[in-house]
């Protein structure tokens, strides 16, 4: 930060933005990445950079935070929710070709939790379909899909750094840009319609309004702080999938119990230890359990509340389908706590309480 103070350049797309895209574009092999305030603001350029309109369609599952759909629905496009598999609650591959329509415009799988959504066929549904994949990979950075980096495998992916994600700078996020042929738009979408990011490679001898954009990039001071979190990254993901694997052999007895269900993380799938979450059984109170933990000084969240089920999903969404495990799932859904520098001791706790609670 103090670097970045005494460079005298606080603006967006100085030398900790480029240091930042450089490491994002080596880890995950993408074409270019370009950082953003935000996941939200990341896909909210996706969908000015693939020119969605009034009436587009984009397939997505309603388990999934609101930004996956807003940036569509910002510019007209209806979001049309697929259900999620039973394992890693990621849109379910086999059912996106029976939501297709003539209307179609991309598919956005969400990578929850930071496992891989089944990439291999969604591509190839893509490719059949000649359709676009927008990676919502907000969850998903140094995690995999056999060998290649999330955010990368889609046409664009876009990453969020926000204070809650593995990889932080406050609010932040980036898009990647897979296909070279949509980088230079990106650009100037980025920059408020301007061809100002190829001025300041000398490419133009003034820039100028060029297509529509706005402000997406992030300042000097965030990107230095990113930048610190980049250099530990490794260390950081390496740590936090030890916090995972330590909950996943405390709670292995209970899962054999039929207590609850543990994640599950399909062979393919590299995952980065963001999120560890259970399923309970379905006659589980959600809320009585959240409570007593509170009680013991445990705080337990869950999330999502289904996009078809809320008020500006019905109105702005159509559900494909009954969502019939969205709908249940999301219901049986919660997250332990987690953060870098959670103890063996806490976590015992967290799993003791849990272990007495469900016995009750
Ligand atoms: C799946 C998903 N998409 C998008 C976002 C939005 O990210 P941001 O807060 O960086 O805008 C989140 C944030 O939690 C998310 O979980």
């Amino acid at each position: 930060m103090a670097e970045a103070q005494s460079n005298h350049r606080l603006s967006g797309d100085g030398p900790f933005t480029r240091r930042c895209q450089q490491w994002i574009e080596r880890n995950t092999g993408s074409a270019k990445a370009l950082l953003t305030h935000s996941c939200t603001s990341a896909l909210d350029l996706a969908a000015l950079l693939l020119d969605v309109k009034a009436g587009d369609e984009i397939i997505l599952p309603s388990f999934t935070f609101v930004s996956t759909a807003n940036a569509f629905v910002l510019r007209g496009a209806v979001p049309v929710f697929v259900d999620i598999r039973p394992d890693t609650l990621n849109l379910d591959e086999r059912l996106i070709e029976a939501a297709i329509t003539p209307r179609t415009r991309a598919i956005v799988p969400v990578h929850y939790a930071g496992v891989a959504c089944e990439m291999d066929a969604i591509v190839a549904i893509a490719r059949r379909h000649d359709l676009r994949i927008v990676e919502d990979a907000a969850q998903g950075i140094r995690a995999g899909y056999k060998g290649r980096a999330l955010g990368a495998i889609g046409d664009l992916g876009c990453f969020s750094f926000h204070e809650t994600k593995n990889i932080i700078s406050g609010e932040g996020g980036g898009l990647l840009v897979r296909d070279s042929g949509l980088v230079s738009r990106a650009e100037i979408i980025r920059e408020k319609g301007t061809d100002r990011s190829r001025f300041f490679r000398g490419e133009v001898d003034k820039y100028t309004w060029q297509d529509v954009g706005s402000s997406f990039l992030p300042g000097e001071l965030v990107a230095a702080y990113l930048w610190a979190q980049l250099e530990q990254a490794e260390r950081i993901t390496a740590e936090r999938i030890a916090i995972w694997k330590r909950y996943h052999e405390l709670l292995a007895p209970l899962e054999a119990e039929g207590l609850l269900r543990r994640p599950i993380i399909p062979v393919d799938c590299q995952h980065n230890g963001h999120i560890y979450y259970i399923l309970i059984a379905p006659e589980t109170d959600r809320d009585y359990l959240l409570g007593e933990w509170r009680r013991r000084g445990i705080h337990a969240v869950f999330h999502y509340v289904p996009l078809h089920s809320s008020p500006a999903g019905r109105r702005f969404g159509r559900a494909h389908g009954e969502l019939s495990l969205t709908t249940s799932l999301s219901h049986r859904l919660v997250r332990l706590p987690m953060w870098l520098g959670l103890g063996e001791a806490e976590q015992q706790r967290v799993c003791d309480a849990l272990e007495a609670i469900l016995r009750k």
